[in-house]
């Protein structure tokens, strides 16, 4: 008995097998449906082999008819089949595009840290309040009268030669600086507060110096200022001495040598065995041992006089050094030019 042939000739078997061998090449969802166009719709050679039937006789219409709907569900079961595996792989390529990759390692953000400068400042500042010291700040851009003035240096005085003044222009001209130094914090302290005052003023000064290895035009220093009663110029010197050592080290040690400033007197320098060659004697220290570090005396009746205080009641010292000097000396910077450069290879040392 042979099978009821399409337009095509083909048996019911062959066309299901062909249907099969068709789907299984059909990669897309969209291709899939012109295939089932193709295989069932009106000019499939399935519904040409139905429309033949009318041509049988009525019992081989009705076993062939039997058959060709077999064969319908078949490829339509086929279809079903092959267009849920089809939207699977579509789902999973949809998936896989979007997918985000956990496992991938973004470069991190490098851990910042503290500048050396502020953490010398920082490390200063602890050990004066080890001391019994309070900190006070005063600000960068200062009037002539606080940076000068109030420090017993009038206008046109020689002591202005001493600091290479940045001016702004504001107002009059020259009234307004970038400070040369933190001792204008004195003048705020002591007008803000009556006495005892134990306190010491960090800050940035500024001075139009040329860099090199020793200078550069944006500094740091800390100033100290005590006003009490009956203070000796051997608190100076005793409070200079702990300092040095608290700071330093047990074998780096401090010396005074007679020096003038305006608002000091009598006034000297500060002195601290040269941390390079531990006082031997080298380069650094033009081979004598010692390394200034600041400036320091007893605060000048005149002074004490511009803040309404007594001097025959009160008398103090006052000392301001480098914060950058100091952190110089610790970890034996050759140029001071590296701390305002932001080399990370710098930076990162320290
Ligand atoms: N202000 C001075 C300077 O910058 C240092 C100093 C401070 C001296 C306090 C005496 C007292 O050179």
């Amino acid at each position: 008995m042979s099978a009821p042939a399409g337009p095509s000739g083909a048996s019911v078997s062959e066309i299901v097998d062909e249907a099969t061998r068709r789907m299984t090449h059909a990669s897309t969802l969209d291709e899939l449906q012109s295939v089932e166009t193709e295989l069932l719709g009106k000019r499939s050679a399935l519904a040409g082999a139905h429309r033949s039937l009318g041509a049988l006789d009525p019992e081989e219409r009705r076993t062939e008819g039997q058959r060709l709907h077999e064969a319908r569900e078949t490829i339509e079961a086929l279809v079903a089949d092959r267009r849920a595996a089809l939207a699977v792989a579509a789902r999973d390529a949809r998936l896989r595009a979007d997918r985000l990759d956990l496992t991938e390692a973004p470069a991190r953000p490098g851990r910042g840290r503290l500048h050396l400068v502020t953490r010398t400042r920082d490390e200063l500042e602890d050990v004066f309040v080890g001391m019994g010291f309070t900190v006070a700040e005063g600000p960068e851009v200062e009037t002539d009268w606080y940076n000068f003035e109030a420090l017993n240096i009038p206008p046109a005085h020689p002591a202005r030669g001493m600091f290479d003044t940045f001016y702004l222009d504001l107002d009059e001209a020259g009234a307004v600086v970038l400070r040369t130094h933190t001792s204008p914090v004195q003048i705020r302290v002591m007008q803000s507060q009556a006495p005892p005052i134990y306190s010491v003023m960090p800050g940035r000064c500024y001075r139009r110096d040329t860099p090199d290895a020793r200078h550069v035009p944006i500094f740091h220093q800390v100033e100290g200022l005590v006003v009490d009663r009956d203070i000796s110029f051997a608190h100076l010197a005793g409070t200079i001495e702990t300092f040095t050592t608290a700071y330093f080290g047990p074998d780096i040690h401090s010396r005074l040598r007679p020096a003038y400033f305006p608002f000091t007197e009598p006034s000297a320098e500060f002195e601290i065995t040269c941390t390079i060659c531990r006082g031997a004697g080298c380069r650094t220290c033009s081979h004598t041992g010692w390394i200034e570090l600041g400036g320091c005396g007893m605060v000048d009746p005149a002074v004490l006089e511009v803040v309404g205080l007594d001097p025959e009641a009160w008398s103090g010292f006052a000392f301001g050094f480098g914060i950058d000097r100091c952190a110089q000396m610790r970890h034996q910077i050759a140029d001071m030019r590296v701390l305002l450069e932001n080399d990370v290879r710098f930076l990162r040392q320290v």
